[in-house]
């Protein structure tokens, strides 16, 4: 069985583009793969400096999950900074990795100029990343577009360890799915927590309504055609609305008669009713945080016996032995 893996920032609340991008597919290989799934605190750390935000975060991000669908028998589900092994890992890695490589990174140098501290964690970001992949020999990543950078730097350090000390790592690949690599957000940009620009899955229906009224369009008038394949209203209803129904769509966007305020509403309604279920089950878990936390605890005994597995070698491959 494939080895895949990916994590999520316990940073905000969970959105369509991280579900679309990362999550749906995760879950989707749960049944087929030997799948690791994991909340990345520590990386989290680089914008949340909040010790009430990050802890209660870490503990929604695990709701999330298992409110969607993630069944903890069926894969190695844990929190981060459980595994301290990632961090020694990454700091031998770092002894690998070109300053270079690291001042190319886009997401450091958006995150810069959005006034994000440039500190070195923030930095460093990518190398703990690679850790994270390597420490547990994944093969398949799945991620959204904007992490694909990322996982280059992994393959290239990954490259680098093996040429100089021997065969170690096995080299990730990214799974990045067509339809869903960048969702847009209200704004037609990326949907990011970093933008404020998303619609947040838990939302009650009130907030999520108004949220998804918010979603921008043109003022092309009503009975004008438009283009489907500019429009992010039309983007995001793609993602829910059955085949049928976007047909219908599809032919009032180029023949006229597509208005925007009746297709919010049914935006909104194919939203609140997809996650319904979820969202009921993720309100229950939240009140049985012993539960979450047990599951997490076991999630992170099993990681941490893969890790030391992999870290034993790597120690003993670079020397770290006497
Ligand atoms: P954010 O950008 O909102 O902070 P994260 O960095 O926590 O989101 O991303 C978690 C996962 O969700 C990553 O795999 C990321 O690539 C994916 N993802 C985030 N936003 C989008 C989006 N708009 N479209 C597709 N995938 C996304
Ligand atoms: N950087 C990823 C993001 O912001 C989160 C992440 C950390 C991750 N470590 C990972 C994703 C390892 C996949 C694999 O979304």
């Amino acid at each position: 069985m494939q080895r895949i893996l990916s994590g999520i920032q316990p940073s905000g609340q969970l959105h369509i583009g991280n579900y679309f991008g990362m999550m749906k597919t995760m879950i989707a290989n749960m049944e087929t793969s030997d799948l690791y799934v994991f909340i990345v605190d520590l990386h989290a750390l680089t914008s949340v400096q909040d010790r009430k935000k990050l802890s209660t975060g870490t503990l929604e991000a695990a709701a999330d999950f298992l409110s969607l669908g993630l069944d903890p028998e069926k894969c190695t589900f844990w929190v981060q900074s459980d595994v301290p092994e990632v961090c020694e890992l990454s700091w031998i890695l770092s002894n690998m990795t070109p300053m270079g490589l690291l001042e190319r990174c886009h997401s450091y140098k958006d995150k810069v100029t959005k006034g994000i501290a440039a500190n070195h964690g923030l930095f460093a970001y990518p190398v703990l990343m690679a850790a994270d992949i390597l420490l547990y020999q994944s093969e398949i990543v799945p991620v959204g577009k904007d992490q694909k950078q990322h996982l280059e730097v992994a393959r290239d350090i990954a490259i680098k360890f093996n040429n100089t000390f021997g065969e170690t790592f096995v080299i990730p690949e990214p799974a990045i799915s067509e339809n869903t690599a960048i969702v847009p957000g209200l704004d037609g940009q990326k949907m990011s927590k970093s933008y404020d620009n998303t619609i947040p899955i838990f939302l009650d229906d009130k907030p999520l309504r108004k949220q998804v009224m918010a979603v921008q369009t043109d003022s092309t008038p009503v009975e004008e055609p438009k283009n489907p394949d500019t429009c992010n209203l039309y983007a995001l209803l793609k993602l829910f609305a059955p085949k049928d129904k976007m047909k219908e769509v599809h032919d009032l966007y180029v023949n006229g008669g597509a208005a925007y305020g009746y297709l919010k509403q049914d935006l909104f309604e194919l939203i609140r009713d997809y996650y319904a279920d979820a969202r009921a089950r993720k309100k229950e878990l939240l009140q049985n945080q012993d539960y979450l936390r047990d599951i997490l605890q076991k999630g992170a005994d099993k990681a941490r016996g893969k890790a030391s597995e992999t870290l034993a070698v790597v120690r003993d491959r670079v020397g770290l032995r006497y």
